[in-house]
């Protein structure tokens, strides 16, 4: 079942808007913890840590954690988190001046392109399955959960989808994929913010 087709920069439009939020809460709460469930490769862990360094004039604050986590079944993912190395096909989103930024070239193969260690350090990749029902570590305030739930049933969903309110601080965010709905029981839990974004708060 396990599919993990992603790309850097995907629904930018959204991933965007969290910018607001994470600014917030770390005026609030001097520290903001993301959690990125289903990150396959590392391109949406990646793009929101790209995007809060852009926003923070070019190096993610300290006070930002980022945690990537991926069933992984066939153990391909890990190695993203450990090298950097990414084809550049999946770069192709990023605008130049920021791809140079963060990206340089690949010594061995001209068909790749190498994050920068000062990001990729920022984000820690963790072996985790959705349906264990236990969080990687922790309480967030912001879950990315982005073309994951549509693969399964129901019931799982709303499993994974209770986990994620449990995991989640007062007032935090969970966000799906523009064409994902939440089922009505869960839009007791999550109150969306923006019209055009799939961006939910949690509902205490
Ligand atoms: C289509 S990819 C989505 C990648 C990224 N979130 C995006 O939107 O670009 C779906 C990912 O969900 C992961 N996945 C599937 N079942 C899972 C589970 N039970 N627990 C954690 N991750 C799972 C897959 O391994 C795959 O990497």
């Amino acid at each position: 079942m396990v599919i993990g087709a992603t790309y850097f920069h995907r629904d930018l439009h959204t991933m965007k808007k969290l910018l607001m939020p994470v600014r917030e809460i770390l005026e609030s709460e001097g520290k903001v913890r993301i959690w990125s469930a289903g990150c396959s490769d590392g391109s949406e862990p990646f793009t929101i840590a790209i995007l809060i360094s852009e926003e923070f004039e070019g190096i993610i604050p300290d006070s930002v954690e980022i945690l990537a986590t991926d069933v992984d079944p066939d153990d391909a993912f890990e190695k993203f988190f450990e090298t950097g190395i990414y084809k550049r096909e999946r770069l192709t989103r990023i605008p130049d001046k920021i791809r140079k930024r963060y990206f340089h070239e690949d010594d061995k193969s001209s068909e790749n392109l190498i994050l920068n260690d000062s990001l990729r350090k920022k984000v820690k990749f963790m072996r985790h399955d959705l349906l264990s029902g236990i969080s990687p570590g922790g309480v967030f305030d912001i879950i990315i959960c982005k073309n994951v739930l549509l693969h399964f049933n129901d019931a799982e969903q709303s499993a994974i989808t209770g986990l994620f309110y449990d995991t989640l601080n007062n007032g935090g965010y969970l966000v799906t994929e523009q064409t994902h709905r939440l089922s009505d029981k869960d839009q007791n839990s999550f109150a969306r913010i923006f019209p055009d974004a799939r961006i939910y708060q949690k509902i205490s």
